[in-house]
């Protein structure tokens, strides 16, 4: 797939793939940027193991599938976002929800490689991961943002978000906000 991105005039190719082992350097070094600036490892996939990168494949295969799973958690899948020969971001879409999911968590998480931020890869990232939520037939989509994740509330309403509540919650000490895309939930 090729498509503009961002507001200037790069032409990048962009795809949103299984996780592969031919990137694995790149998917490392993603992994490590987060880490490096001591940042919250998000969607969390980020913080499994890799040293054994096949394992590492075999446990996200798994997760989609329901397997291996902790107790309470549904089927998940991960997918990277690909520009070129490079992993810049990640996102997990959760099968279905739980009274957990629908506290934090929602069906997608997202996150882009740091330095590759600011370039509208977001915004793809949650396009194309809210394609594959349909194509399983996922009609309306929950996000959970933090309030104060600008970036990602931007991001959620560039995809046609709509604000459904605003809650404070205790565990995270900060007020997370309820996004719905698609049919009315
Ligand atoms: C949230 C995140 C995915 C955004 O990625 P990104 O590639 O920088 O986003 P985009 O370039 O698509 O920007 C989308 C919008 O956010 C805005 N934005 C970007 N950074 C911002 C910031 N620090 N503060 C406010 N708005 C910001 C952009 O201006 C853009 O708004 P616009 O569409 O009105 O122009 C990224 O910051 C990230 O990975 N954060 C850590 C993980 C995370 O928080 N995930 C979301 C959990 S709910």
């Amino acid at each position: 797939m090729i498509r503009r991105v961002g507001g200037n005039s790069r032409i990048a190719v962009l795809a949103l793939e299984g996780p592969s082992p031919g990137l694995k350097d790149s998917y490392r070094s993603l992994v490590r940027e987060f880490t490096d600036r001591g940042e919250p490892l998000v969607p969390f996939p980020l913080s499994f193991a890799n040293e054994n990168f096949e394992a590492f494949l075999a446990q996200l295969a798994g997760c989609a599938q329901g397997i291996g799973i902790p107790p309470g958690f549904v089927p998940h899948s991960t997918f990277w976002l690909v520009e070129g020969d490079e992993v810049v971001g990640v996102s997990n879409l959760r099968h279905r929800l739980t009274d957990a999911l629908r506290v934090e968590g929602g069906h997608i998480g997202y996150g882009i490689r740091p330095t590759a931020r600011g370039r509208g890869l977001g915004r793809e990232i949650l396009r194309l991961t809210l394609a594959e939520a349909r194509r399983r037939g996922i009609a309306s989509v929950l996000l959970t943002c933090a309030k104060a994740n600008a970036a990602s509330a931007a991001v959620i309403a560039a995809n046609g978000g709509r604000l459904a509540s605003e809650e404070f919650v205790a565990s995270r000490g900060e007020v997370l906000q309820r996004w719905w895309i698609g049919e009315e939930a």
